[in-house]
């Protein structure tokens, strides 16, 4: 049925002209497909809309393309992106980069200045374990090196949780004991908040993994991009893998999710292991 409607639940239903402006939109713009996930989508804004005085889509997407604030647009992608992250997720990898990459970098960065990217970065986690590991990594030395790590995302909400860098405690529950204790404060709430030690180690910014070419001046070594590419289309992702590429220094790693893998023949990258890629 393509009427939009209110079912006997007060689910809002979006209509089919309605989903199929929704999700090409999403689609071109920001790589994201969700032209299977109908029922993701009234899930996730059902309540947003009825909140905001909305009981159809029609309105409620033409507000969002006329919102020349972008904060519309900023909110609707909170509600459909999946942000789920967590400390030490696939930590395979951090052992891969503590063990295999940091002491590579160590011999070759001349200069000091560690260039690591945690792209599509969601609440943080990932970025402040690898700002976690490369400190513990380089130990009474880390003072001398750059360990700055820039951690992007499209959503303006997550990365305000992120950049607060308050958790609870069952989010924190997987960090060392003693990492807990070095970089974590304890907040009367009952939360655990990053100290700004860690939290100045993290630059957290907006940015579109979807932009045609990237602004940043100096290569990476590290790009973390995991678990981001999930609802991109093969042709998207071939192209981002491209521009990580061309971002990564020589001798630089991309680490995707450990469910996510790259289409090698469509990649200048080599294989390393399953979700490690190497540019050599
Ligand atoms: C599931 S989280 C992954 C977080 C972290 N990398 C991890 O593995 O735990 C995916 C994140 O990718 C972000 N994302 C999706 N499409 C994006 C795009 N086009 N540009 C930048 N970030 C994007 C989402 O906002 C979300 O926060």
């Amino acid at each position: 049925m393509g009427n939009e409607s209110t079912d006997g639940l007060g689910v809002i239903r979006i209509s089919d002209g309605d989903f199929v402006r929704l999700t090409e939109y999403l689609r071109n713009r920001f790589g994201i497909n969700l032209t299977k996930k109908r029922v993701l989508i009234e899930g996730r804004l059902n309540q947003y809309l009825v909140r905001n005085g909305y009981d159809n889509y029609t309105n409620y997407l033409d507000a969002v393309f006329a919102d020349p604030t972008g904060a519309e647009l900023s909110n609707i992608l909170n509600y459909l992106t999946t942000n789920y992250s967590f400390f030490m997720r696939e930590w395979e990898h951090f052992e891969f980069y503590r063990t295999r990459i940091l002491p590579e970098l160590k011999e070759t960065v001349k200069d000091h200045d560690l260039r690591l990217w945690s792209a599509g970065c969601s609440t943080g986690e990932e970025a402040y374990t690898l700002s976690m590991v490369t400190g513990d990594f380089f130990g009474a030395d880390a003072p001398s090196w750059d360990r700055t790590v820039l951690a992007t995302d499209i959503s303006r909400k997550v990365l305000n949780f992120a950049t607060a860098g308050a958790y609870s405690a069952e989010a924190v529950e997987p960090l060392p004991k003693g990492w807990k204790l070095a970089h974590f404060t304890k907040l009367p709430d009952g939360r655990y908040q990053a100290k700004e030690s860690l939290r100045k180690e993290v630059l957290f910014r907006p940015f579109n993994l979807m932009e045609k070419s990237f602004p940043f001046k100096k290569k990476f070594h590290v790009i973390f991009c995991r678990n981001v590419m999930i609802y991109f289309e093969p042709q998207t992702k071939i192209e981002l893998v491209g521009r990580f590429y061309d971002a990564l220094a020589p001798g630089g790693y991309l680490i995707v999710g450990q469910s996510e893998s790259l289409d090698r023949s469509a990649t200048r990258l080599s294989y390393v292991m399953p979700s490690i890629y190497h540019k050599v």
